[in-house]
């Protein structure tokens, strides 16, 4: 049922507000502690944490990367899961290994399990599907709790995955003493807001479809971001290939020119995810670059970002102010409506996109 939507991939991508909420309501206790299911995890303990997992759910782990490092000062090693399953990496002791899995049934990602369990290191996974296999070799499977996800792009799953993995962060810190009892709580405070924000996030609905009709036009498109937002940068690109099939790289913004700044023309639009954050004016000077080669920027951006940077550029979107850690989930939202309104403006099949299937279940 799309419960009037067109699309599965629309319902899904407007549901982000409530199961958001729902995530919330799951990991964070009335009382403002974040609460995980039995039997917990000691994370004091844990000298390393190796994350894992394909497609989006690899970029959600990315996005964590920089939240465990920056917050909870824990080393962290990330790899695709087909690429980890035969590098036979060796896996220290005091290791603790994480899958992430909107199916639960990706055939590499429960490879990848199986061989860091092989090598005792303690399994934790955050998934969709509760009774799924990758669910089932954990020693703790966290639960998204995003609902059914049907349509083959993956988006609510992948923004309650965030959420999972920034409340999983902050413990980390907690129990790690990185983090103190102030910053905590405006960081849960801030995570509280989340479902709002989106909520409003999502008015850049009409703009994104106005957009789109100059992106479907395209044949190539650069995604750029810095630090946090070079994941979803990743993501953007991953979405408008899958369901739109223009072709779509994504790169740190600094990587510019080591390379593919060669490809910019006027041809080319260059999408900037850049909220005003510690690492904003940095992506500014590589967007400028862009621009002074005849490059067309789309900025996404906060308004402050806007107002800064907005001169010149082909067109600004505008999303709400977040707090920077978080931004990456807010974020997400012009990755999908760019690509769901460009699918749509081409008349692809949105929700079965050719080749692809929901659940990779062979490798
Ligand atoms: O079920 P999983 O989360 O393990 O699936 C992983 C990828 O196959 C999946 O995220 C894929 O990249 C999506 N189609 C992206 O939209």
């Amino acid at each position: 049922d799309k419960a009037g939507h067109k699309h599965f991939m629309a319902k899904e991508i407007a549901e982000q507000p409530r199961v958001l909420a729902a995530a919330l309501g799951h990991y964070l206790t009335p009382e403002g502690a974040i609460a995980l299911p039995e039997p917990g995890i000691d994370f004091a303990s844990v000298e390393r944490l190796t994350l894992v997992a394909c497609g989006t759910a690899s970029y959600a782990c990315y996005v964590a990367k920089y939240w465990f490092e920056q917050v909870a000062r824990l080393p962290v090693e990330i790899d695709v899961a087909s690429e980890f399953r035969y590098r036979e990496p060796p896996i220290p002791a005091r290791s603790a290994a994480l899958f992430v899995s909107q199916s639960g049934e990706t055939a590499d990602t429960l490879a990848a399990l199986r061989y860091a369990k092989s090598q005792d290191a303690r399994i934790l996974s955050v998934v969709n599907v509760t009774e799924s296999s990758i669910a089932r070799d954990s020693d703790i499977a966290l639960p998204i709790l995003a609902g059914a996800e049907i349509g083959v792009a993956s988006t609510k799953a992948f923004t309650c995955q965030l959420l999972v993995l920034g409340a999983l962060a902050l413990e980390a810190a907690r129990q790690r003493g990185t983090i103190d009892d102030a910053a905590l709580a405006a960081h849960l405070q801030a995570l509280r807001q989340l479902p709002g924000l989106v909520d409003q996030g999502l008015s850049i609905e009409a703009e994104c479809q106005r957009v789109s009709r100059g992106l479907a036009e395209a044949r190539d498109i650069l995604f750029l971001g810095r630090g946090r937002m070079f994941p979803l940068a990743l993501e953007g690109a991953l979405k408008l290939k899958e369901i739109s099939y223009i072709h779509a790289e994504a790169y740190a913004s600094g990587e510019l020119k080591h390379g593919p700044i060669a490809l910019v023309d006027e041809h080319v639009p260059v999408i900037v995810m850049a909220p005003h954050d510690e690492l904003f004016d940095k992506t500014v000077s590589n967007m400028q670059e862009v621009m002074a080669r005849g490059g067309k920027v789309l900025l996404i951006t906060d308004a402050k970002g806007a107002r800064i940077a907005g001169d010149g550029v082909w067109e600004v979107i505008t999303l709400p102010e977040i707090a920077p850690l978080w931004a990456p989930i807010l974020y997400a939202l012009p990755a999908q409506l760019l690509a769901y309104h460009t699918a749509v403006a081409k008349g692809t099949d949105v929700d079965q996109p050719r080749n692809l299937a929901k659940s990779v279940t062979v490798e």
